[in-house]
């Protein structure tokens, strides 16, 4: 097949080299970029008389047939035809003739594909952004329900005071906020047009690179053309950004995995987002949670995997660049299911508070309290008190109970600075709603948080 670059060229390329060589099986996706970008570059040049206005309008009917072509699946997406770009363009050439031959003035595929990849990237951390806060309102309407149902919360995996279930929730919440955050800078710092670059050094053409800017809807013109046909930080950071978001959803994952466990039995997963065992018919299995924390370590392969491609190069466009799209199409497409399951899966999951609250019986959750007791209502400095609630602790491992059932009798023999109003304290109710520090667990803090995240999502 002849190549639009074959000119210098007396031999054909290998079929080895074309399947090699060829982006065309998966940038292919940049599609509508692609298209856009093309009439935005055409509309441009028959403003500067570079192009004749009938021309600029063949361009532009022409490449409406092509997307319709694409999009009803006739168009022949060819191996030999290397990229995306070069089978749309001659394709539009074959629909309108001379015209889309010269389509391609004051452009190179160098800042084409610089185009259209930013431009992907930029709508994806949009709808990435907007699907976080989806998973955001589910998290927080569950939430609304759990102020009063309280849990163990942990450190080391090991009960450490008692807190409740909607603040637990709104740990993640916070998460998903800056996570979306990071994606809207992103799409902020590389709102930037790289159109009008050409290979790497500009166009002698008289273009308008604001104008095309302006029609693609970029806040601006790039400033070093060298720079920018050579440039993928933009594609570095939704790879990083989707790195750290399936990492929190690896996290929140981890949690559902074990609060699924008879161990804990803290939630249940739908049957719907459930799975069963080929041969053990009681089984229900977390296969959701569990895939979610999987496909985050290929999440940070991808990334990884781009910081080593780009590592190396010289200025400007070298062809290694291809391999940045299917690693960057793989973290979208995983970051995109993963939030619409986790979020369903949320939606449908069941809580089980009694099972949260008996769990709380176990591990002396109150154990700061009656050091925070002693500090406050009897004056014992704070190690001291620890000293003595560590005692009293031992006291009731050997009784065999929970220190917020221990009698008070029993706290008064270890020291008789500790007096029955110290009963209260012990409680487990008691000791979350009293941690009302800023941001603390305490009912109203929480309802704080969730008045906080409430305000943050009222306009999606
Ligand atoms: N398919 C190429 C890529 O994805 C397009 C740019 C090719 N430019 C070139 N000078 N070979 O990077």
């Amino acid at each position: 097949m002849e190549k639009m670059w074959s000119g210098r060229f007396t031999q054909d390329a290998s079929t080895l080299l074309e399947k090699f060589n060829a982006s065309i099986m998966f940038d292919q996706k940049l599609y509508r970029e692609d298209i856009e970008g093309s009439i935005a570059h055409a509309k441009m040049l028959a403003h500067q008389g570079i192009l004749t206005d009938e021309e600029c309008s063949l361009i532009e009917s022409g490449m409406a047939q092509v997307l319709s072509e694409i999009e009803s699946g006739s168009f022949e997406w060819k191996i030999g035809d290397e990229d995306l770009h070069m089978a749309i363009e001659k394709r539009l050439t074959a629909i309108i003739g001379e015209a889309g031959k010269k389509l391609h003035t004051a452009r190179s595929r160098n800042d084409q594909v610089a185009l259209d990849f930013r431009r992907f990237v930029l709508r994806k951390n949009r709808e990435i952004t907007g699907q976080i806060k989806a998973l955001m309102g589910v998290i927080v309407d569950i939430a609304r329900d759990h102020t009063t149902t309280v849990l163990p919360g942990m450190t080391h995996l090991q009960h450490a005071q008692p807190i409740n279930f909607a603040f637990h929730l709104l740990a993640y919440a916070s998460m998903f906020k800056r996570d979306c955050e990071r994606f809207e800078s992103s799409a902020h710092r590389n709102n930037i047009s790289p159109i009008g670059c050409a290979a790497l050094a500009g166009t002698p053409h008289n273009i308008n690179r604001e104008m095309t800017a302006q029609s693609l809807g970029f806040d601006s013109v790039s400033i070093n053309c060298l720079d920018t046909v050579s440039d993928r930080d933009f594609a570095l950071e939704i790879l990083f950004n989707i790195s750290t978001l399936m990492m929190h959803i690896s996290r929140l994952a981890e949690e559902i995995i074990l609060w699924s466990s008879y161990e804990f039995r803290f939630v249940e997963l739908s049957d719907e987002y459930s799975t069963g065992s080929s041969i053990m018919p009681q089984k229900k299995n977390p296969d959701v949670p569990e895939l979610l924390r999987g496909k985050t370590g290929r999440v940070f392969g991808n990334l990884m995997g781009l910081l080593t491609v780009m590592k190396g190069l010289p200025l400007a466009y070298n062809k290694d660049t291809q391999e940045d799209k299917e690693g960057v199409f793989d973290s979208v497409e995983t970051a995109e299911i993963s939030l619409e399951i986790l979020r369903e899966a949320l939606k449908t999951m069941t809580i089980k508070p009694q099972n949260m609250a008996r769990a709380c019986k176990l591990g002396h959750l109150s154990a700061t309290d009656l050091a925070d007791y002693l500090v406050e209502h009897c004056g014992v400095p704070f190690r001291e008190a620890h000293h003595i609630t560590g005692r009293a602790v031992a006291r009731a491992e050997v009784l065999g109970i929970d220190l917020s059932d221990i009698a008070y009798t029993e706290l008064h023999a270890i020291d008789e600075r500790i007096k029955e109003d110290v009963m209260p304290f012990l409680a487990i109710e008691h000791s979350m709603n009293a941690r009302v520090s800023q941001g603390g667990t305490a009912e109203v803090r929480t309802l704080e948080q969730i008045i906080y995240f409430d305000h943050y999502l009222k306009d999606i």
